[in-house]
């Protein structure tokens, strides 16, 4: 039997059974400290797509048939390489990030951007663990990679279809009151132009976008003979127009957004002293998106024309924001703004949405 065996057997097969043993002496030195060995076991039986980066060089110590087979390479193109090579440029950060929560034993799943051997993206999961040696001293970072590029790519039509769903609602709300038309979409653009120098995350950003876009959604229950009133609106009249923040929140606050963007809207007429509407919120009450829409709002309102005025120019509105700083409105969103204004040449567009 011993001979059938051995004439049988190929140089791939013996590398096979090199590999293997690779792997049962790495999970016998490196892994005994985790409790990941029984999951790695599983990985290796069900033939999952993983590998091994030595955790200093970001080399790859191993990589299994299945995970160089995704990739469109062998295992031998890939192992000894630098992580990096299979990777987009714009991700070697967010790995680098990733590799210091393995030094720190952190576990977690991931999602990422590989680069196949043709250069298209191959958008990943990660389930990665922390590898130690018998010192307990982190040596590398075992992946377990499933390949998400359908998923990922019906995301992003999802996406796209709420963007335009947005947007066409941002233009219905425009088309009831021609006074503001163009409103929300040059509110939006300052907004996101704040919170790129707020530095906001990816999150925030996004939900400035959406809530700012629709901000005004409450005002399709105002007669528009009031919204386009050419006088002084009465008390009544006042009243109902503070009601469209309330009303935008009554609209949108079942639908499931990703972001709490029936609040930031319901918010968008606070104040940080008080004494905005329609609760009165605080400071710390109130999200930074809405403090950031906030500021947007005001700057555009007052430098446009509307049906009881003429437009008060973009210097009244700077003078503004300066003038109650800190009282009615968040200090730094205010010094971002000013900062865009004098110093960065911002201009609104009157071409008005951008795109989300
Ligand atoms: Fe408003």
């Amino acid at each position: 039997m011993i001979q059938t065996f051995l004439e049988n057997i190929s140089i791939k097969d013996i590398i096979d059974i090199f590999i293997v043993a690779f792997l049962l002496y790495l999970i016998f030195l490196g892994f005994k400290k985790t409790k990941s060995i029984f999951v790695l076991a599983g990985i290796i039986i069900t033939g999952s797509l993983y590998l091994v980066a030595n955790i200093l060089g970001l080399r790859l110590l191993f990589v299994n048939p299945g995970m160089a087979q995704m990739l469109g390479y062998q295992p031998e193109e890939m192992i000894g390489k630098p992580l990096f090579d299979f990777m987009e440029e714009e991700e070697a950060n967010t790995a680098l990030e990733h590799m210091n929560k393995r030094r720190r034993g952190i576990t977690e799943q991931h999602e990422f951007t590989l680069k196949k051997n043709n250069g298209e993206p191959i958008y990943v999961l990660v389930n990665t663990s922390p590898q130690y040696n018998k010192e307990g001293i982190c040596i590398g970072s075992l992946a377990g990679i499933s390949d998400i590029t359908q998923r990922k790519h019906d995301e992003i039509k999802l996406n796209r279809a709420m963007d335009a769903t947005i947007r066409t609602i941002s233009k219905m709300i425009d088309a009831r009151d021609s006074y503001t038309s163009g409103h929300q979409g040059r509110v939006t653009r300052l907004a996101l132009c704040i919170a790129q120098g707020l530095g906001l995350s990816k999150d925030q950003t996004s939900a400035i976008r959406i809530a700012a876009l629709i901000h005004d959604i409450g005002k399709i229950s105002i007669p528009s003979e009031i919204l386009a009133k050419p006088s002084a609106l009465s008390d009544i009249e006042y009243a109902l127009i503070k009601g469209h923040p309330q009303i935008g929140f009554d609209i949108l606050k079942d639908i499931d957004f990703p972001y709490p963007i029936a609040d930031i809207i319901l918010q968008h007429h606070e104040r940080i002293n008080g004494s905005g509407y329609p609760n009165g919120l605080k400071n710390k009450e109130i999200l930074l998106e809405a403090k950031v829409i906030s500021v947007a709002d005001v700057v555009e309102a007052m430098s446009s024309h509307r049906p009881y005025r003429a437009a008060l120019g973009i210097d009244a509105a700077l003078e503004e924001i300066g003038k109650n700083r800190g009282i009615l409105y968040d200090p730094e969103v205010v010094d971002v703004c000013l900062k865009l204004f004098q110093e960065k040449g911002f201009e609104f567009n009157p071409a008005g949405t951008p795109r989300l």
